[in-house]
């Protein structure tokens, strides 16, 4: 038997293997295709404080080897979030996360302090990836200045442990993890979607209605590990590998450049079992590398 179990510090997973946000409905949508206890966790959709339409169709776009989406953080809003779903999320025996978004700081912090009243969340991931409406549309993510005002707000109004989620699209990822690490941020996870666009030849038209969307899926692994790799060497919290993670090796490789835990996104739309696969397949893994518990592998990278 091997033990799958990882302790993040501030949460224990029954195993590193959680759903990734906006990839996996608010949970309940993927009950007809499993036990949702199986899994390490699962994080839910993106929220703002109210509902939100998100972007004009089309919204997403298969390429040779992922997908781009602009769906543009569409929503049911916080309030009808703990209102409707989560009470049936709070029964369940596996971490529930919440994917917090704002337009600004003090969306960000409205939206923790509502979530904090709540019994049933184990943790929330910062969605840094949200434009502000202040700053001309950019997003707290792309400035180490910006990435650690917000986290450091949303710490002042929420007892939940926080786990930050940067986006690729920086060119020193390593000094933005480090801000949210100096803000107070429990955990680190990382890739979001790296920007990108595709374009109808025909009509010369941009193929998605928001024009540039986010890319995801195989084509994002190399560089998302790349990028968890110099994080987790930069950082003293636990850091959770995510990009175009489909098969347990995939996962594996990321625990071994220093993740504790895994998100699978895209995955889930190609198969929605992948997540289960994805643990089965470590378990096996190590079973049959004489590995007790699965942790041991986390940053163990010959160079
Ligand atoms: C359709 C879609 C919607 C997403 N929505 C969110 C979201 O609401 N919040 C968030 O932080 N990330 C969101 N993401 C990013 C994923 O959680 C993940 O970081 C990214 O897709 C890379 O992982 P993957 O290659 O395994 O999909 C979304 C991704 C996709 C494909």
């Amino acid at each position: 038997m091997v033990d799958l179990s990882v302790d993040l510090g501030f949460l224990k997973l029954k195993n590193p293997v959680l759903a990734a946000s906006g990839t996996f409905g608010y949970g309940l949508e993927f009950k007809p295709f499993y036990d949702l206890e199986l899994l390490g966790g699962f994080v839910v959709k993106g929220l703002y404080f109210n509902p939100r339409e998100g972007n004009l169709p089309p919204r997403l776009i298969e390429t040779p080897s992922g997908l781009i989406n602009s769906i543009g953080l569409q929503g049911i809003g916080v309030e009808a979030f703990c209102r409707e779903i989560l009470p049936e999320l709070a029964e369940l025996d596996t971490a529930v996360i919440v994917n917090v978004c704002g337009e600004d700081e003090d969306e960000y912090a409205r939206v923790a302090e509502y979530l904090s009243r709540f019994k049933g969340i184990a943790a929330l991931e910062l969605n840094i990836s949200c434009p502000n409406v202040r700053e001309g549309g950019r997003c707290p993510a792309q400035s180490s200045d910006a990435t650690f005002r917000t986290v450091k707000k949303v710490k002042e109004v929420t007892p939940l442990p926080l786990i930050t989620k940067l986006s690729p699209n920086v060119t020193d990822i390593v000094s933005i993890a480090i801000a949210a690490e100096e803000a107070g941020s429990e955990a680190i996870s990382l890739v979001n979607t790296f920007l990108a666009m595709a374009v109808d030849i025909e009509t010369r038209k941009p193929k998605l209605g928001n024009v540039i969307g986010g890319l995801s899926g195989p084509a994002i692994k190399p560089i998302a590990l790349r990028m968890v790799f110099q994080v987790a060497r930069a950082v003293k919290i636990p850091v959770i590998g995510i990009g175009g993670i489909f098969t347990a090796e995939d996962a594996l490789e990321f625990m071994m450049v220093g993740a504790s835990a895994i998100e699978v996104g895209t995955a889930n739309f190609v198969d929605p079992d992948a997540c289960l696969r994805i643990i089965q397949g470590m378990e096996k893994w190590a079973e049959n590398h004489g590995i007790k518990n699965i942790s041991e592998i986390i940053g163990s990278l010959k160079i």
